[in-house]
């Protein structure tokens, strides 16, 4: 089930997320639904903590940028080494409508258990490796927003607060024009 994501600025984003014990169904389900929220919103990659799960559960699908990659999900995905550093002009499903350069490694290697629980390490580059870094980062509350100067995220502070205040009004005026039927 796609879920609503939450926007920027929210607390639960500023949380640090906590570590699997055990992948078990719920597990699995929790992967679903962000596969399907991340496709609903044409995202390229989503993490737990983003649609209210503190839990440290990433998923991935580059292939928009990256045809010879899969979809992947990643469980208590944590980064054994970063090389070499490129700049990428990175959205993120939080911050809707938003795009800024941020500074990230060109590789990444990540160590992580898949969906079945097993250990797999995979060293990435690309697009890949730029959301292994931005979606990791959402697992301790940092956001791509936090890389960038205070100037450009209060501005985008701002437009979220708008994009807030203008969603709020469209739902309300949505109960209104049910309840006149
Ligand atoms: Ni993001």
């Amino acid at each position: 089930m796609a879920r609503e994501i939450l926007v920027w600025p929210h607390p639960t984003l500023k949380k640090k997320a906590e570590k699997v014990a055990v992948v078990d169904d719920s597990i699995r389900a929790l992967i679903k639904d962000l596969f399907e929220s991340m496709y609903e919103a044409d995202g390229v990659g989503l993490a737990a903590p983003q649609i209210g799960e503190l839990k440290r559960v990433i998923v991935l699908d580059t292939r928009p940028r990256q045809p010879e990659s899969k979809p992947m999900a990643m469980i208590n995905p944590e980064i054994i080494s970063l090389e070499g550093s490129t700049t990428y002009s990175e959205g993120c499903l939080s911050v809707p409508g938003e795009a800024e350069d941020v500074d990230r490694a060109a590789f990444a290697t990540v160590k992580y258990l898949d969906e079945q629980g097993v250990e797999q390490t995979l060293r990435c580059d690309g697009l890949l490796a730029i959301a292994v870094q931005h979606e990791t980062d959402h697992l301790d509350g940092t956001m791509f927003v936090d890389h960038i100067s205070v100037l450009k995220r209060e501005l985008i502070r701002k437009r979220m607060k708008r994009l807030k205040n203008d969603r709020a009004a469209a739902a309300k005026a949505d109960v209104e024009q049910s309840a006149s039927l």
